[in-house]
């Protein structure tokens, strides 16, 4: 189902989007947006040796395992970003373990462990064979968690906003009662969004500062 194009109900003039749920055919743009913002935020394209991993791991697996939650948008010139979660984050790390990172791995081999010696995609293809576990994060409070990434045609423009709030209406209607996301402490426009839609922070990993948001009516943080 497509979703009606949104037109310019924010003061500043959002122009048409639609945003709708991806579907298997909407894997190369979902790898695509990926690469294009996976540098925290900016383009990876020339960091990477194996374009497409970083959309396996960040990007098409929500839209295999969480279809009703992983959204594709787009403009007038066409897929523009995505924003999607996993209503139940321990179902979906199930989900990596057993059925999508064993494929995954093949024809991928493990760089080994120093990152001394990591070139290209080489930290993707050490996470594919040890993936992180989940954070410490109440996963009764924030059972969610997801990811938002607009090419740069697309940010700025109040695009983002309207893309959570589409989000968040979906997990609520997944029954979830809060979600959690992860941001690269270099990504200082990321940091800026979130706050500014009312995310607080959970707790800190290695590279990664942890945000979360009740989805409960009345609740905070
Ligand atoms: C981060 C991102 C999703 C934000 O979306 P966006 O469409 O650019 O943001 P919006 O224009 O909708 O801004 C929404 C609100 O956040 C605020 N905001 C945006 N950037 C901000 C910043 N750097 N500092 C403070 N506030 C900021 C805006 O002022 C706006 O507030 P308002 O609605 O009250 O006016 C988008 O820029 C993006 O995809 N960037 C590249 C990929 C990325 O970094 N993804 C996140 C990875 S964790």
């Amino acid at each position: 189902m497509t979703a009606p194009a949104l037109r310019g109900k924010s003061r500043r003039m959002t122009p048409s989007i639609t945003i709708r749920p991806a579907t298997r055919h909407d894997h190369p743009a979902l790898k695509a947006i990926c690469l294009q913002t996976g540098d925290a935020g900016q383009d990876a394209s020339g960091r990477e040796d194996d374009p497409d991993l970083l959309g396996l791991i960040y990007a098409v697996p929500y839209q295999v395992a969480c279809p009703e939650t992983t959204f594709l948008i787009g403009d007038e010139a066409g897929p523009c970003g995505y924003v999607m979660a996993a209503p139940d984050s321990l179902a979906f790390q199930r989900f990596l373990l057993t059925d999508w990172l064993p494929g995954l791995r093949e024809g991928r081999p493990d760089p080994g462990p120093d990152p001394a010696g990591w070139t290209g995609s080489d930290q993707w293809r050490h996470r594919i064979h040890h993936p992180p576990a989940l954070p410490p994060i109440d996963l009764a409070r924030y059972p969610a968690h997801g990811h938002i990434d607009l090419i740069p045609r697309a940010q700025g423009r109040g695009i983002g906003r309207i893309a959570m709030d589409h989000l968040r209406r979906a997990l609520i209607r997944a029954g979830a009662a809060g979600m959690f996301l992860e941001v690269s402490p270099d990504n200082h426009r990321a940091l800026g969004f979130y706050a500014a839609l009312g995310f607080t922070r959970l707790c800190e990993g290695e590279d990664a500062i942890f945000l979360g948001q009740s989805l409960v009516d009345g609740a905070s943080g």
